[in-house]
């Protein structure tokens, strides 16, 4: 027995120093892969050490659980089998109390939830049409706009209701996509797409009343400013506006209420930093009306220069026209900044795939969603090169049916190789999520490493920043008032408030 053991001791020896070095190496490889992911590089403070310890002892007790109960992990189901579930989460609680920067992906007509619309209903001078889908207008006498059914006075036909607290759940549901049963309502991107451009249609009527447009934005503004965000910017199809005698407005008029919104919101809350426009109408036109949009995109650029942002294409990416069909018309107006949305796709070729490439080639200053973007190293490369920033918006891409397990979403791989990410929130209202704190915890959470900490959500916000659309030297005064915000909430962290 001894002579056994002594036998295979030189072995063991052999075997426990050849391991030193195996494991010595092997962490290496996977400090070094934590290092080169977004934030990884960075240090926390002592007081930031203690913020972290805290998040990050929920968030493996979270992720454990789910680990060890994958039938019951919250993340890998649908966002609306889960959302209610969310505001339980202390990670998500830390998250919704943390200053996260910018929001700088988010449409107009889609910011508050279906609560916001249904009392917008109970305003006087509405007419609406039970057509598919519901329509609204506000009018004096009885609208001539188009609808495929009769237009009723709103108040008459809630009046004849027989239950009106049922008539107005059932009004609610034509204002959000949130159903009880959403693998078994949106089986595919056609169905889901379908529901959201009825939704659209659907909020056109109340949203482009005038004084609606105005209230609605400056009501978004205190939203996001409540989820402890400081500056924002919207993209817009700019819808003309319109009054109860019929006045219609051009579009000009919608980004000067855009701008009258902002002052007057900036005035009530001085702490808020701001907002621009992003002018984005539909790619699914033709040359001629893209003209049209260029030269009303021009026009605000001239004459609001510090509200305007840049230009972008919107509307389902495979449906609509690709960016190669305006690359001529395009390449004239590159002065106007391009944010362009590209690479919102499952289908790897295909035309809808390339958008990122022309976007890139277009000289855009930030690219939306651009979830085909694993898929294209020398894209990425370029993507670094020029500091592109990519506007990720996880649970739009979970909603909109590009993924369905988010750990499956690639921001996983484009936080592993740092790239210029900011994290943004797309159409929240739609799927009654937060401005921004939902798609903030399910990033977290959900798709980066387990392992990644308070410095990624530092490195995300402090990005949102760098990467807007700021002039320079505002953004360095933004930075310095988000580095204020920042040490304010960790010196003020009590983890047992969470
Ligand atoms: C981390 O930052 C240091 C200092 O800026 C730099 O030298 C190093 O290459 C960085 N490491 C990684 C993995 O990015
Ligand atoms: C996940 O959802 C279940 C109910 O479906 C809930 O009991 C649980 O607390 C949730 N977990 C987290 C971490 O949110
Ligand atoms: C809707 O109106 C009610 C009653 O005025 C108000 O309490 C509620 O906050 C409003 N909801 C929204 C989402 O604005
Ligand atoms: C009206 O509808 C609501 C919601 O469905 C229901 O809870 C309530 O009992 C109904 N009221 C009457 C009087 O039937
Ligand atoms: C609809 O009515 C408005 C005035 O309310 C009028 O200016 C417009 O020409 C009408 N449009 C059609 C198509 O009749
Ligand atoms: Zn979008």
């Amino acid at each position: 027995m001894r002579s056994v053991i002594l036998a295979i001791l030189p072995i063991l020896f052999i075997h426990a120093k050849c391991d030193d070095k195996y494991h010595e190496k092997r962490k290496q490889l996977v400090e070094l892969e934590l290092r080169m992911a977004l934030g990884g590089n960075t240090t926390l403070n002592d007081k930031e050490n203690i913020v972290n310890n805290c998040l990050m002892q929920h968030k493996f007790n979270e992720l454990d659980y789910g680990f060890d109960n994958p039938d019951h992990y919250n993340l890998s189901h649908h966002f609306f089998n889960y959302r209610n579930q969310i505001q339980k989460s202390k990670v998500y609680k830390i998250i919704q109390s943390m200053p996260k920067g910018a929001v700088l992906h988010v449409h107009d007509m889609a910011i508050i939830g279906p609560d916001y619309f249904v009392n917008l209903t109970y305003m006087d001078h509405l007419y609406v049409c039970f057509g598919k889908p519901i329509k609204f207008w506000f009018s004096y006498t009885v609208p001539n706009t188009t609808c495929d059914g009769d237009w009723k006075l709103m108040k008459d036909v809630r009046k004849a209701a027989a239950n009106v607290t049922q008539f107005d759940a059932d009004l609610r549901k034509h204002f959000t996509l949130v159903c009880d049963n959403p693998d078994v309502v949106y089986p595919s991107i056609k169905e889901t797409w379908t529901t959201f451009m009825g939704y659209f249609t659907s909020v056109y009527g109340l949203l482009s009343f005038r004084p609606n447009w105005e209230q609605y934005f400056y009501d978004a503004l205190k939203l996001f400013r409540a989820d402890n965000i400081m500056y924002v910017e919207v993209r817009s199809i700019l819808p003309n506006l319109y009054e109860l005698d019929g006045t219609v407005y051009d579009k000009i008029i919608t980004a000067k209420a855009y701008r009258k919104t902002i002052n007057k919101f900036l005035k009530d809350y001085p702490d808020f930093l701001g907002a621009k426009l992003i002018f984005a109408p539909s790619r699914k036109v033709d040359a001629k009306v893209l003209d049209s949009y260029i030269q009303t995109a021009r026009h605000i650029k001239r004459d609001m220069p510090d509200l305007y942002a840049g230009f972008d294409l919107v509307g389902q990416e495979d449906l609509g026209n690709p960016l190669i069909e305006f690359v001529p018309q395009l390449l004239q107006a590159k002065d106007l900044n391009f944010f362009f949305h590209a690479g919102e796709t499952n289908w790897y070729g295909t035309l809808t795939d390339e958008n990122l490439v022309d976007a890139v080639l277009l000289g855009a200053k930030r690219i939306g969603h651009g979830y085909a973007l694993a898929k294209h190293p020398a894209l990425m490369r370029e993507v670094i090169e020029k500091d592109i920033g990519i506007e990720v918006n996880v649970l739009s891409n979970a909603v909109l049916s590009l993924v369905k397990d988010v750990r499956n979403h690639p921001l996983n791989i484009f936080l592993s190789l740092d790239l210029p990410v900011v994290l943004s929130s797309d159409d929240p209202g739609a799927w009654e999520a937060d401005p921004l704190s939902d798609d903030f915890y399910v990033a977290f959470v959900g798709v980066a490493s387990r392992l990644a900490d308070l410095r990624l959500l530092k490195g995300l916000a402090l990005n949102s920043l760098k990467y807007s659309a700021m002039k320079a030297e505002r953004k360095v005064r933004a930075i310095r008032e988000f580095n204020s915000r920042w040490n304010d909430f960790v010196n003020h962290f009590d983890c047992k408030s969470y």
